[in-house]
């Protein structure tokens, strides 16, 4: 069994997809708690599969290091086998990503390298991206520039909005995350950051 921490700041969707993956027994990973860096709704699917969660926003601290320092404090207190960023949309520290990487990963709705960052998918739109997708990574300590483990593709549809795409890129991303942790349960990927 894997044990993970995930980390969000919005709906969830992706944990919520991870999670309903748990409830197969079969699928060997378990979530040992879910951490936001705002109050979020994501975290009501953690309560509702009556796993801990935490928040610990940065507003409450004096300095990102500060407020990393404890959120990795409360990472490690689950010890988990893997922490998954999946939505969490803050650029933490080099401290926290050198105490937990290679075992973190994160998801981001582009077929990195190509845009990166926090919007991701306006910006693929904005290039005029014929296709985009979705990359699981290693984090590293650049913003989305970790080793990648997977990537899915899809075709961008003409006249579709920002929203409408993420959506669809969601559903995409969504699986791809939950045969990654897999995967990684299962040692198919190995997460070395020599690649
Ligand atoms: C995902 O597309 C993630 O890659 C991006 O934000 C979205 C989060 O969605 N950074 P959700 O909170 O999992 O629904």
């Amino acid at each position: 069994m894997l044990g993970v921490v995930v980390l969000i700041s919005g709906s969830g969707s992706n944990l919520r997809a991870l999670l309903d993956a748990t409830n197969n027994p079969l699928y060997p990973v378990r979530v040992l708690a879910v951490g936001a860096d705002q109050a979020c709704s994501g975290l009501e699917h953690a309560e509702l599969f009556g796993i801990p969660t935490f928040v610990i926003s940065p507003e409450n601290f004096g300095s990102r290091e500060a407020w990393a320092e404890t959120l990795l404090e409360t990472v490690n207190r689950f010890r988990p086998d893997l922490t998954v960023l999946a939505g969490f949309m803050k650029i933490l520290p080099h401290g926290f990503v050198r105490a937990l990487s290679p075992k973190l990963i994160n998801t981001h709705p582009s077929l990195l390298p190509l845009f990166p960052g926090a919007h991701g998918v306006r910006d693929a739109l904005a290039a005029g991206a014929t296709e985009t997708g979705v990359t699981i990574h290693i984090v590293d300590e650049g913003v989305d520039t970790g080793p990648k483990l997977a990537q899915a593709k899809l075709a961008i549809l003409p006249d579709e909005t920002e929203h409408e795409l993420h959506e669809r890129i969601k559903v995409i991303e969504r699986q791809l995350l939950v045969s990654v942790v897999k995967d990684i349960a299962e040692h198919r990927i190995k997460l070395d950051t020599s690649k």
